[in-house]
């Protein structure tokens, strides 16, 4: 039987094995569910048992620890690593899930005809990497395993990966390998199939600012003491100019620019704007002048306020000039930018323009680099090929605006080149409530990596 057939014949059984996967809560952020993440790190583990690795170990860390497999079929073959998350974000808030986000349901919608999974990590990550484990169980069942094969799959990605560098640097031998797959990206389109070839990088800070001593009536003292909240908002919107550009000093010192042959390229894939629009119910899109949709998130830095608080926020109204304000705020970065020291020159500026009424700390959370891979080694040319075949369809390259910070280490540490081979979609509602993932996006990345197995080989012995 070939791998395809064995895919086929047992469609069920890999996609009902994912649904228990996606039962598993396992919320790195939130140290309540710690039981899970370990549940579901174990549930990696023997997954990559069954389908057949002669090794398949928890490797402690710091933190949440990395399962590790192999299955190494004659050393002198050419080897692929795999790596994904088994992490996910917390799935708050619950009330906006039609659906319990930890009791998978599939469902029929516009852009899924045939049925996507609802779930927290169904796309991000845990229905992507998981296709992976089929594949490799596919290609087992069927002695259609080409390539020795590598996994390495960590608990701590949407925290941050804190420690997963010392992890790569103590195992460089043990990981090495001569192609890298990730899929925990997207696609274009199910039409448009497309290869990832840039990911933003990012700084991560908190901010809080203090006013007065204690919270106080803003009858008496409105008007006449800085209220924390007003001096913050004021701060936050003086970051960007009315062009969008960043005004902290330095902040574009180090951008690499791109070539107008390059920005020309990228604008060439498929999108639509009112399609866009349409999507996310906006009358019009936002961001730096001077820039396409596509450029303002694939090659542009940018900065933004992902949660602020403080004062009052329960029922009703309580009049209050409160005493402290807090704001979360990230920014994502562009090669030629490094994080630690963006960083430094957001805390210096932050601080620099704060007036003496109020008193602020900032605080780092974590960053990571960006990263930006080869679109004509041989394991893009291979995984190319793979699409092509399975999506009757050439991938294009593009340039995405998350993050995923452990691919700028690959590069530096073990030298092979990283594919992110990602198999989700824009709408797919990653850290959003009612995340999904497309059953056929499943399936057509479980035959896409086995095609993918088949190419690397024959290229790599060219
Ligand atoms: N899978 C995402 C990254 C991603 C999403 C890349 C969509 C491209 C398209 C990853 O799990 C993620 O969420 N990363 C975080 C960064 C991390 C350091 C917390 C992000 O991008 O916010
Ligand atoms: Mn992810
Ligand atoms: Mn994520």
């Amino acid at each position: 039987m070939s791998a395809a057939a064995f895919i086929e014949k047992n469609k069920d059984r890999f996609l009902s094995e994912l649904l228990d996967l996606l039962r598993i809560p396992s919320v790195s952020a939130d140290p309540k569910f710690k039981n899970n993440v370990f549940e579901a790190a174990n549930f990696v583990k023997e997954s990559l048992e069954k389908a057949g690795a002669d090794v398949a170990e928890i490797c402690q860390t710091a933190g949440y620890p990395v399962v590790y497999g192999e299955k190494i079929i004659d050393p002198a073959l050419p080897t692929v690593l795999v790596y994904g998350h088994y992490d996910v974000q917390p799935a708050d808030p619950y009330e906006l899930w039609d659906s319990p986000p930890f009791e998978p349901v599939i469902k029929k919608t516009t852009i899924h005809p045939e049925g996507a999974i609802f779930a927290r990590g169904s796309a991000d990550d845990k229905g992507q990497f998981y296709m992976h484990v089929k594949a490799f169980e596919a290609m087992m069942a069927t002695g259609e395993l080409t390539c020795n094969v590598k996994f390495m799959i960590e608990g701590e990605e949407e925290v941050g990966s804190d420690n997963l560098d010392a992890f790569v640097i103590a195992n460089k031998e043990r990981l090495k390998a001569d192609v890298i797959l990730i899929s925990d990206t997207h696609m274009i389109s199910m039409k448009d199939p497309s290869i990832t070839v840039g990911l933003r990088g990012l700084t991560y800070m908190e901010v809080e600012v203090t006013g007065s001593n204690r919270d106080l009536h803003s009858g008496t003292y409105g008007g006449a003491v800085a209220n924390p909240i007003n001096v913050l908002c004021k701060m936050i919107a003086s970051l960007k100019d009315e062009n969008e550009h960043i005004t902290i000093p330095g902040f574009y010192d180090n951008v690499q620019e791109v070539s107008d042959e390059q920005r020309q390229r990228l604008n060439e894939a498929p999108f639509d704007l009112n399609e866009y629009q349409g999507k996310l119910e906006i009358e019009a899109v936002h961001g730096e002048k001077g820039y396409t949709t596509i450029e303002r998130v694939g090659i542009r830095p940018t900065l933004d306020v992902n949660g602020i608080w403080g004062g009052y926020t329960g029922e009703g109204a309580k009049t209050v000039l409160p005493s402290k304000a807090f704001a979360k705020i990230s920014m994502r970065l562009v090669p030629g930018q490094d994080w630690q020291v963006i960083a430094s020159l957001f805390e210096n500026h932050f601080k620099a323009i704060a007036p003496k009424s109020v008193k602020v700390k900032v605080k780092t959370h974590h960053g990571g680099a960006p990263a930006v891979v080869s679109d004509s080694s041989v394991g893009y040319q291979a995984a190319e090929a793979a699409m092509e075949e399975t999506f009757g369809k050439r991938p294009i390259p593009t340039r995405e605006g998350g993050s995923i910070p452990i691919v700028a280490l690959f590069q530096k540490e073990l030298g092979s080149d990283p594919i992110l081979f990602g198999f989700g979609l824009d709408t797919d509602a990653l850290h959003s409530p009612n995340e999904h993932y497309g059953v056929t996006n499943y399936f057509i990345g479980i035959e896409t990596i086995a095609a993918f197995f088949r190419h690397f080989r024959k290229l790599s012995q060219q």
